[in-house]
């Protein structure tokens, strides 16, 4: 009997396999012995702190890797994604009433950064590629705005080449958040170095760890320089020399030694781990594209992709939550995005403190600034097609470690719920 007449395992069938998955990926799955080895040296030595010897610096060689890959003359390794946003935002000027175009899905800390920032962030709706929608990006502009922030959700590259025609016809500047897409691209281009300025994150759950820390990337000298001396209250004096912009004050958010060296190893094996998701990717999107009642998240460049995830869409978000629980009881680890009951803080409407726009402030700010305009409103169902679309979506993640039978099973297992009835 063939696959498609087989009865489900939800159903009581037998399922696609019972092997458990690998349970980790990426990054701290690709741990080995030379990350031992450079993070215990670092240790032994007893110089942790990045300026005791810059020339010799993990993080200096970090900034050199990732200068390397993105062709942006400047890099500053940072103490983790958030803080590379917000060195980022700096950069780019952005400071109190500003408002900051964010895409309705992203983790919390894209909008978080822009408050910190003393900015608004502007929600706006996402599209079937699961990023920013350039059309309600510009819809949502307002003579405040000064910047959009797409975000390469899931290692999906934005559709920058639009982005880019709003952004220029608005007079805007473009702060990528490249979270969870390092190593990616659109159009030849390295993730990053698009905008005016680009933001990683290098914790746990990424494409190479650093335990914690992130990198900002800039061709513009003022930006970087912002983004330094928001990075450290005394960067003026551990880089002294002649600055384009005079020293103002800044917080630490500085990478230490340990994980400069931990990012500096797993820089190696980006490449490596990339070139398996893609393949392990496009091996899938192959296999179901166009299987009935499913569509395929669009990818605005499927080469850039870093294929670390893939998400296809169902009727109905019913089906939704259905259809994830049916590949589980396959065997396969699959699950839905948007479940009304379950805060997920990278969906917008579960950003509490944005919704309620409170803050640690006793007297309000930033939201109370007489700069910004007090009669914005947000409100849970404010992007319904970010919700439609995030509760119609059935989401993997994709790993390295997926050998050929992990890849075969979940093929299996969609084609045979995509093609079996269930209730
Ligand atoms: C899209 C996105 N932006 C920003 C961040 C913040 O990064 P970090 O946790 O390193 O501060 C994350 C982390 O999960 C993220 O996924």
């Amino acid at each position: 009997m063939s696959a498609i007449k087989e009865r489900l395992a939800i159903e009581g069938g037998e399922p696609v396999t019972r092997e458990p998955f690998p349970s980790a990926g990426l990054g701290p799955a690709a741990i080995g012995d030379e990350e031992v080895a450079a993070v215990s040296a670092v240790v032994r030595s007893g110089r942790i702190f990045r300026f005791l010897d810059p020339e010799n610096s993990w993080c200096t060689r970090l900034e050199r890797h990732f200068r390397e890959m993105t062709g942006c003359e400047h890099a500053l390794a940072v103490g983790g994604g958030t803080a590379s946003l917000i060195c980022g935002l700096i950069g780019i000027g952005i400071g109190d009433g500003d408002e900051v175009i964010v895409p309705g899905y992203t983790y919390i800390a894209s909008a978080s950064a822009v408050l910190i920032c003393s900015g608004v962030p502007v929600i706006a709706e996402i599209d079937e590629s699961l990023t920013l929608d350039p059309e309600d990006a510009e819809s949502k502009i307002t003579p405040r705005t000064r910047a959009i922030m797409p975000v390469h959700m899931r290692g999906i590259p934005c559709d920058m080449d639009a982005i880019q025609a709003v952004a220029r016809r608005h007079g805007l500047k473009i702060i990528e958040d490249v979270a969870q897409a390092c190593g990616g691209s659109y159009k030849g281009r390295r993730l990053g170095s698009i905008g005016d300025v680009g933001c990683f994150s290098l914790q746990q759950y990424k494409v190479i760890t650093a335990g914690e820390g992130g990198m900002v990337v800039a061709h513009d000298r003022e930006t970087y320089e912002r983004a330094a001396l928001r990075h450290d209250s005394a960067m003026c004096f551990w880089k002294p020399g002649a600055s384009i912009v005079a020293p103002f004050p800044g917080e630490n958010l500085r990478m230490n030694e340990m994980e400069g060296a931990l990012g500096c190893t797993q820089f190696q094996r980006m490449e490596g781990i990339l070139a398996r998701t893609r393949t392990v990717k496009k091996q899938i999107c192959r296999a179901i594209d166009g299987l009935p009642r499913i569509q395929l998240h669009r990818s605005p460049d499927p080469e850039g992709d870093c294929g670390i995830g893939i998400a296809f869409f169902v009727p109905k978000s019913e089906d939704a939550k259905r259809f994830a629980a049916a590949l589980r009881a396959e065997g396969v680890p699959a699950g839905c995005m948007y479940d009304k009951g379950i805060p997920d803080r990278h969906i917008y409407s579960f950003w509490e403190y944005v919704m309620t726009k409170h803050s640690q402030d006793r007297h309000g700010r930033p939201w109370t600034s007489p700069l910004h305009d007090s009669s914005r409103t947000y409100r849970p169902d404010m992007c319904p097609r970010t919700l439609d679309i995030l509760g119609r979506a059935v989401v993997l993640s994709l790993s390295q470690t997926y050998l050929d039978r992990h890849v075969e099973w979940i093929i299996q297992a969609i084609e045979k719920v995509a093609r079996g009835t269930f209730t």
